[in-house]
């Protein structure tokens, strides 16, 4: 009964989307069990370039899409996002749960409107309504799926929600209609779920953004609305803890970061530019450029701790090609203690003093050979790559089991 969680390992924009996709060629279902548009998971399958907002990325391999509970859920994404994969001749079995969250047009509003008046401590939010639609479900003042499949219900809903922000916050009649249009879709997710694990099925849990970006164990205030580390996947969709068999930790190998917050091993110049460029690092979701940086240890150190992680996918390794040194934080110095693991408390994270490794980077590889490589196996990789690999296990104590080195499924190496 395999329960597998995909966790991002980072700030989010780990490349969670191309391994869940790997990872879902021979699985029953894929869950996203949090978050909502705000993630963007892209996979590029025999050039064709998928980019998932809500679904799963893991069901363009195929594997049954499922949204739970813990999810704040656009609709006009998800039914966007299911006209994409039918049109690649794909039989999209979304299931949807009906306690999920509905993201209103008022909560899109809100989003702006909060991030405004944050005004210079802004979070850099996707203004896509995540936090104050998760704020209303904390208030339960919330609508859920299946408030939509009920005119009576809905009614009901949206006169409490105007009366308490004051303004409409929906459009009954078009609210109605999508309930119409989503109906053959709503089911039992949690049930189905656990179902499909007492029969020996393969799950997929698809976490979106990163552990850092987590509501209660990332870098508060500039975080996300939800739990997004790998326990998240057992409330977020109503599995029991023993569940989940095994924990994959996405890590880039180097640092992203899009939106505000603290960030020690942010790089800028023209070494920042250079890997902005060549990674692509600009956001999937809103197009911002992200803010990048050198791979940081502790705190990749403490994200496998919290969801501990049982091995790690690194990521985006070609984009270091043809740097003459490649910078690693090993540790931090604060008050002069040096630190292995980063404190939890975002206070003291601001304050530390990431401490490097140099080591020596490759050549740079075209294309063509990035391909042969992916061909070939771990071996083809340059020494320099395989050593940089080696000293991230050494430092990390998790083994890295599958390097990608290109955005295409199929520029990957397993180990
Ligand atoms: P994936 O799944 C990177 C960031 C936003 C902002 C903060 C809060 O692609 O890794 P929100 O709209 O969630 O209220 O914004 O979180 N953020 C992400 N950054 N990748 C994501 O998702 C993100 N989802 C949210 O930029 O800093
Ligand atoms: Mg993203």
């Amino acid at each position: 009964m395999p329960g597998i969680v995909i966790v991002g390992l980072q700030w989010g924009d780990e490349g969670k989307g191309k391994i869940s996709y790997l990872l879902c060629r021979d699985a029953d279902c894929v869950v996203r069990f949090q978050g909502g548009a705000n993630a963007g998971h892209t996979v590029v399958v025999e050039g064709r370039r998928l980019k998932f907002n809500i679904l799963p990325a893991g069901s363009a391999a195929g594997a049954r899409p499922c949204i739970a509970s813990g999810t704040v859920v656009d609709l006009d994404e998800v039914f966007e996002e299911l006209e994409m994969l039918k049109s690649m001749g794909l039989e999209a079995r979304l299931m949807i749960s009906r306690s999920a969250s509905v993201v209103l047009p008022i909560h899109k509003k809100l989003d702006s409107r909060i991030e405004e008046a944050r005004g210079g401590s802004a979070v850099g939010t996707t203004r896509r309504g995540i936090g104050p639609t998760y704020s209303d479900k904390a208030l339960r003042t919330g609508l859920r799926i299946e408030d939509l499949l009920n005119p009576d219900d809905l009614r009901e809903r949206l006169e409490i929600l105007k009366r308490f922000h004051g303004e409409e916050p929906g459009d009954f009649e078009n609210l109605r209609r999508m309930g119409e249009r989503i109906a053959p879709y709503v089911g039992d997710v949690e049930l189905y779920v656990n179902d499909v694990l007492d029969e020996g099925g393969k799950v997929v849990f698809e976490g979106a953004q990163g552990t850092l970006l987590d509501i209660d164990h990332g870098t508060y205030p500039y975080v996300t609305s939800s739990n997004t580390i790998a326990g998240a996947a057992c409330t977020g969709c109503g599995i029991g803890p023993t569940r989940i068999s095994e924990v994959i930790g996405v890590a880039k190998a180097y640092t992203t970061r899009v939106g505000a917050g603290v960030f020690p091993t942010e790089v800028g110049g023209e070494l920042g530019e250079r890997l902005r460029e060549v990674g692509q690092e600009y956001g999937t979701t809103t197009g911002r450029p992200r803010r990048v940086g050198w791979l940081d240890i502790p705190l990749l150190r403490y994200a496998i701790r919290i969801s501990n992680v049982d091995w790690i996918a690194l990521t985006k390794l070609d984009v270091l090609s043809g740097l003459d040194k490649i910078k690693i934080c090993v540790e931090y110095e604060y008050d002069g203690k040096i630190l292995k693991i980063a404190p939890p408390a975002v206070r003291l994270l601001s304050r530390v003093k990431p401490i490097y490794e140099e080591v020596k980077g490759w050549e740079k590889i075209s294309e063509d050979e990035w391909r042969s490589i992916a061909e070939r196996g771990w071996e083809a990789l340059p020494d320099e790559a395989k050593a940089y690999v080696e000293l991230l296990e050494d430092l990390l104590g998790k083994p890295i089991k599958l390097i990608s080195i290109g955005a295409d499924a199929g520029m990957e190496v397993e180990r």
